[in-house]
């Protein structure tokens, strides 16, 4: 009786799903893209949609506001000639078939941060897989208290929830799987092949291209959900960078020298991520976690530690079972650091 309620409530207040003026659009964004190129008849968009023609028209246009392109011809119909750059739900769902995350979308334009809204939407009973994403960030958090700069319609960033059968202590892992995801996501799409530096940070070129953030509420011994938020730098040039990040950051554009589709490459983090998640929570982590390694630029090297107020050097030797980082500093110990922030000396 309760989960009947609360897909109900879902239903009603999952922004792309329960929206009935939504759906037809993205069914006719669907009917449109069928013939690329082509014309299609308002009659025929209208029998095959089960609406007036009236409303077929009254659709053509709200997908006009967004940015999409349409062409209309007299006796020959529509067509569709460009969609915008956007996240839209619209343009994502058609990349996300047979995917549990991704069902329930929440999109803005502009959103204070992704993890506040995905907090307060967990805090209501957001389903697991519940997705926030935004165009831009006026307050976009890092890790460790940092802002993290989320222009408009340059970048990916986005929040998931996420309900794990985990303890709190293993949770920390989900940021590693998360990066692995990120990595090999990237590389899908660009064939450019980013190195992780521990945790979770992804690096090209000896820069920052995309960062992960956690944030969790549980008891000892059970997760009650987790806000996985992952910010990529997509299609910035150097001057959408803050000059104080500019020798610091990059993005996919500036590392491989073409423009990037954001819905494709959120699509494809969304499958890289469930596929490795779902493994996890089956019990088996040995094939993303040897992708951890592979795809890692911190073990073997040098490093310094920032953790609260205190430096240290040493080797990073590798990672404990949680997830921490082995240190062999320089006094002749080993640290294990579960938080904190590394650089490569
Ligand atoms: C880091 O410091 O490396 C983590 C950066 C995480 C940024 C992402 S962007 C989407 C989500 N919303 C936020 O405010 N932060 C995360």
């Amino acid at each position: 009786m309760r989960q009947q309620k609360q897909a109900f409530h879902w239903e009603k207040h999952g922004e792309w799903q329960g929206q009935t003026g939504d759906e037809r659009r993205a069914a006719l964004l669907e009917r449109l893209r069928k013939r690329p190129g082509e014309f299609t008849s308002g009659e025929e968009l209208a029998q095959e949609l089960g609406l007036s023609r009236t409303a077929v028209w009254k659709q053509v246009e709200a997908l006009r506001r967004k940015g999409y392109v349409i062409e209309a011809k007299a006796r020959a119909g529509y067509r569709l000639l460009q969609a915008p750059d956007r996240l839209y739900p619209e343009e994502l769902a058609p990349h996300l078939g047979g995917l549990r995350l991704g069902r329930v979308v929440f999109y803005r334009e502009r959103v204070d941060s992704t993890m506040e809204l995905a907090r307060v939407l967990a805090e209501e009973g957001a389903p697991e897989g519940t997705l926030v994403v935004a165009e831009a960030q006026e307050r976009g958090r890092g890790r460790l208290g940092r802002p993290w700069a989320s222009p408009l319609g340059l970048g990916l960033w986005f929040s998931l929830v996420l309900r794990p059968t985990l303890v709190p202590a293993q949770a920390a892992k989900v940021t590693l799987l998360a990066a692995v995801a990120g990595a090999r996501a990237v590389e899908m799409v660009t064939r450019l092949a980013p190195g992780i530096k521990w945790p979770n940070d992804l690096y090209l070129q000896g820069r920052k291209v995309a960062g992960i953030l956690t944030e969790l509420k549980g008891q000892a011994d059970a997760v009650d959900y987790l806000i996985l938020g992952v910010g990529i730098n997509v299609n910035q040039q150097e001057k959408d960078f803050p000059l104080s990040l500019r020798h610091l950051a990059t993005s996919l554009y500036l590392a491989g020298g073409e423009r990037v589709d954001r819905v494709r490459l959120l699509a494809t983090y969304l499958r890289e991520f469930e596929h490795r998640y779902d493994a996890w929570q089956g019990g088996s982590q040995e094939d993303w976690l040897r992708e951890w390694h592979e795809r890692n630029i911190t073990l073997g090297r040098p490093v310094r530690v920032n953790f609260l107020a205190e430096h240290f050097r040493g080797v990073a030797l590798a990672l404990d079972s949680d997830g921490g980082l082995i240190v062999a500093t320089g006094d002749g110990e080993r640290r294990v650091f579960h938080a904190g922030d590394v650089t490569l000396l």
